[in-house]
C-alpha cells in the first residue's frame, strides 16, 4: 500500500479553531467552504422530516430522478437515473470511481496542481498517480498538448473544471479535443464537476455530454452551500453501474437520509443560491488584484469556484511556514500550496472566499499590514 498525506489545510483549520477558541478573531480561507445558511423551504423540510420517522436505509429516488433531468435541461446530456449513486459528498464518489473503474496498477493522470485528494486518494488506492505538470502558461490547467505527452498512455484522467486550487476552466474547445483523444486511446476519464455553476463568464461543459464512458463527481458542497451534510453523487458510465453498486453497498451503504431531503429542495431553491454568485465575483474582483498589489505574482485569472493560488516568492519559499505565520500573526488562515502541488506548491498559497465581501476586505488589509511588517 502507498503511503499518502494528510491535508495541510486541516492543519492550518485546527491551528485555527485553537485561536478561536482562545478569543481571536479568525477569518477561515482555508477551507473552500461556503457557509451561508439555508433556505427558508429546506429548513421547512428538514423540520417536517424529523416529526416524522426518518428512513434508514434509504436512497431518494425523487433527487435521482431530478439530478438526472438536470443533465438533460443543463447539457443536452443523457443521463438516466439509474446512473446516479448518492453518496456522502464528491469524496466517495471519487473513491466509487477509481475502485470500480481501474485495475490494480493502473496509472491516473492528473494536473499538478491540483486538488490534494486526487493523488492521495489515487495512490492509497493503490494506483500510481501520474501528475502533469501545469504552470502559469496553461493557467494551471491541463491540455490535449500535455496529455499527448504522457508516455506510456495513462489508463485514467482527472479532470477538473473549474479547478481546485485555481479556479480555472478549460475552455470547451480543449475539453472536446480531451474528451475526442481518451476515446481514441481509451483512457477512461474521472470528471470532477464540483464547482459547476460556479462561474464568472466562461462556459463549462459537462463530460457527461462529451464521453459516455466518463464518470462524473458532483456533491452538494460547493454551489448549493451544504458540505457539512455530506451530500452528493457520482453519474456512472452503463457499463460500470454494477461495478459501482457493489462497492457503493459494501463501501458506504446508503447518504444520509436527512441529506437527500434537503439537498432535493435545494435544487428548488436556485435564485437563493445565484445570489452568491454576485459575493464570489465581487469578492473574486477585490483578490486578484489586492493580491497582485501586495505583490504575489502568477495568479491565473479564476473563471469560476472562490480561490486564488498565488506565488508568494516575494516573502519567501516555504509556504507551509508562510501560513502558520500568517494565521497566528493575523488570524487570516489560507492553504499552503504544497498539498496541491508536492514540487512548486511550496512557492504558493491558496486564498478560498466565499465569505462575506466585508470579511474579504478585512482579510486583505490584515495581509497589507502584515507583509508591511516583514519587508
Ligand atoms: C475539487 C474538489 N473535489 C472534491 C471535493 C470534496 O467535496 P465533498 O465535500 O463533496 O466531499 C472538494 C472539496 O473541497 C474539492 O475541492
Amino acid at each position: 500500500m502507498n503511503e499518502i498525506e494528510s491535508f495541510k489545510a486541516v492543519e492550518i483549520g485546527r491551528l485555527a479553531i485553537e485561536m478561536e477558541d482562545a478569543g481571536h478573531d479568525v477569518i477561515h480561507m482555508e477551507y473552500g467552504q461556503p457557509t451561508a445558511p439555508l433556505p427558508p423551504s429546506v429548513k421547512q423540510i428538514v423540520k417536517q422530516a424529523i416529526d416524522k420517522p426518518v428512513p434508514g436505509y434509504w436512497e431518494s429516488t425523487e433527487l435521482r430522478r431530478s439530478l438526472a433531468m438536470d443533465y438533460k435541461l443543463r447539457y443536452g446530456a443523457d443521463v438516466s437515473p439509474e446512473q446516479i449513486f448518492l453518496t456522502c459528498g464528491a469524496s466517495p464518489a471519487l473513491v466509487l470511481a477509481l475502485s470500480a473503474g481501474f485495475k490494480p496498477g493502473a496509472r491516473i493522470a492528473m494536473a499538478r496542481p491540483g486538488y490534494v485528494a486526487y493523488r492521495n486518494t489515487v495512490r492509497g488506492l493503490g494506483y500510481k498517480a501520474v501528475e502533469i505538470a501545469c504552470g502559469i502558461d496553461s493557467r494551471y490547467q491541463i491540455s490535449l498538448d500535455k496529455l499527448k505527452q504522457i508516455n506510456p498512455l495513462p489508463d485514467g484522467l482527472i479532470v477538473a473544471s473549474p479547478a481546485n486550487p485555481t479556479g480555472t476552466i478549460i475552455p470547451p474547445k480543449d475539453m472536446r479535443a480531451i474528451a475526442d483523444y481518451c476515446k481514441q486511446y481509451d483512457i477512461r476519464i474521472i470528471s470532477d464537476e464540483i464547482y459547476h455553476r460556479l462561474s464568472f463568464g466562461m462556459e463549462t461543459l459537462s463530460m457527461s455530454a462529451l464521453s459516455k464512458r466518463a464518470f462524473i463527481v458532483n456533491s452538494f458542497s460547493k454551489y448549493f452551500c451544504l458540505p457539512g451534510w455530506r451530500i452528493g453523487w457520482l453519474v456512472v458510465p452503463d457499463d460500470m453501474i454494477d461495478a459501482v453498486n457493489a462497492r457503493l453497498t459494501n463501501y458506504f451503504l446508503t447518504a444520509p437520509s436527512l441529506s437527500q431531503m434537503a439537498a432535493l429542495e435545494a435544487m428548488n431553491n436556485e435564485n437563493y443560491y445565484n445570489g452568491f454568485l454576485d459575493i464570489y465575483a465581487q469578492n473574486r474582483k477585490l483578490m486578484f488584484s489586492g493580491l497582485e498589489a501586495l505583490g504575489f505574482k502568477n495568479i491565473a485569472p479564476p473563471d469560476g469556484a472562490f480561490y486564488a493560488y498565488a506565488d508568494m516568492t516575494a516573502f519567501g519559499d516555504n509556504s507551509l511556514e508562510f501560513c502558520k505565520q500568517l494565521l497566528r500573526d493575523t488570524g487570516v488562515a489560507t492553504t499552503p500550496g504544497i498539498d496541491f502541488d508536492p514540487v512548486e506548491g511550496h512557492k504558493f498559497v491558496r486564498f478560498s472566499y466565499p465569505q462575506s465581501t466585508d470579511q474579504v476586505e478585512t482579510a486583505l488589509g490584515r495581509l497589507k499590514a502584515w507583509l508591511k511588517t516583514r519587508a
